[in-house]
């Protein structure tokens, strides 16, 4: 059976683009393949946050998996942090990793940008390494992602490639499974630059666990440009094809379609919004029932972290000892 393996991280507020690019795909990958799924705890330190803060998150956001429809009978869900092993195959591969490699990742050179590189957190820098760890500890043929892990993906290919190579062969090398539609949910203010959790204003994103009104009312207001013009066209109608597109999600339609049966503006923002507050409504719904029994999610977790640890122990035994590491007797 193929194995798949994808992680989100507890920071900021779950949002559209969260949920269309991965969470959805998330829940349909644990019906047709061992599914694992993580909270990346680890991965959240790389920039600064309150402990208070990540200790909550960390438990809404498994919280939200649950809502979004993964199935702890079916799937295994558990917190990062929580497999001692993500960590230490992180060291591994970062003494298989260049400097000059982890230099080239955007997210690095886009989170450095402002301020000056000497600054930033070591965190951020080997970010990519820890989550190659994540992948490639549990023998992960497919990783289900939005378009902006692309590049992570690629690195992630490069290390199992190159460890394999250098120690023989110990890693699977994993393909990357981003959707044709909603890879990349544009943010609604600015549709030339990704809806992101941190980047994005309030009006530019649609957050998960949103009021319908108010989710209609930002994708009624989303901006598209004054051609007048329903056409689906990412690279020249940002906008307008990124309105096609959640529309195309949340009712199964392509966007090409879609745009053949508007000719103005109005009714399709109209019909978005009606159709996005549709498709979040049962993941609201769920996540409210669940959000009255952490309990019950932290009980989910330990039995996820448990299961993923067996996994996780094998490979990085097999990591280690291929690398030179002397068994402990
Ligand atoms: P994170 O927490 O930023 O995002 C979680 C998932 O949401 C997708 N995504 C989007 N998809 C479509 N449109 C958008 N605007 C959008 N914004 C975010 C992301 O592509 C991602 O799939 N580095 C990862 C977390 C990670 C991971 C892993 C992923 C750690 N280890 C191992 C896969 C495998 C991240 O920061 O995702």
């Amino acid at each position: 059976m193929t194995r798949v393996l994808s992680g989100i991280q507890p920071t900021g507020e779950i949002h559209l683009g969260n949920y269309v690019g991965a969470l959805r795909q998330w829940a349909l990958d644990q019906h047709e393949h061992d599914s694992f799924f993580c909270v990346v705890d680890l991965h959240a330190l790389s920039a600064d946050i309150e402990p208070e803060t990540l200790r909550a998150k960390t438990v809404e956001v498994a919280a939200i998996l649950l809502a979004a429809g993964l199935d702890p009978d079916v799937c295994t869900l558990f917190v990062q942090s929580h497999v001692h092993e993500h960590a230490e195959l992180g060291w591994l591969l970062g003494c298989v990793a260049s400097m000059g490699e982890l230099r080239r990742m955007t997210q690095f050179k886009d989170k450095t940008a402002k301020g000056d590189e000497g600054a930033a957190r070591v965190g951020l820098f080997t970010y990519p390494v820890l989550q190659a760890a994540d992948i490639l500890l549990y023998d992960t043929d497919r990783v289900p992602v939005g378009a902006d892990q692309r590049q992570h993906l690629e690195l992630c290919r490069d290390l199992a490639q190159r460890f394999n190579q250098r120690y023989g062969e110990t890693f699977v090398v994993p393909d990357a499974a981003i959707p044709k539609v909603g890879a990349r949910v544009m943010d609604l203010q600015d549709p030339t630059m990704k809806m992101s959790k941190s980047r994005s204003s309030p009006q530019g994103k649609v957050l998960l666990l949103e009021p319908p009104e108010v989710v209609a009312k930002k994708i009624r207001r989303a901006v598209t440009d004054n051609e007048a013009e329903v056409r689906y066209d990412p690279a020249t109608k940002p906008g307008v094809s990124n309105l096609l597109e959640l529309l195309g999600v949340a009712t199964g339609a392509t966007p090409q379609e879609l745009a053949d049966k508007y000719d103005q503006y109005g009714p399709l923002k109209a019909d978005a919004a009606a159709a996005v507050v549709e498709f979040l409504r049962p993941v609201q719904t769920r996540f409210r029932e669940l959000a009255d029994d952490l309990g019950h999610v932290e009980r989910v977790l330990a039995k996820g972290a448990e299961k993923a640890q067996a996994v996780a122990a094998r490979t990085l035994h097999r990591a280690g000892s291929a690398m030179g590491l002397l068994p402990r007797r």
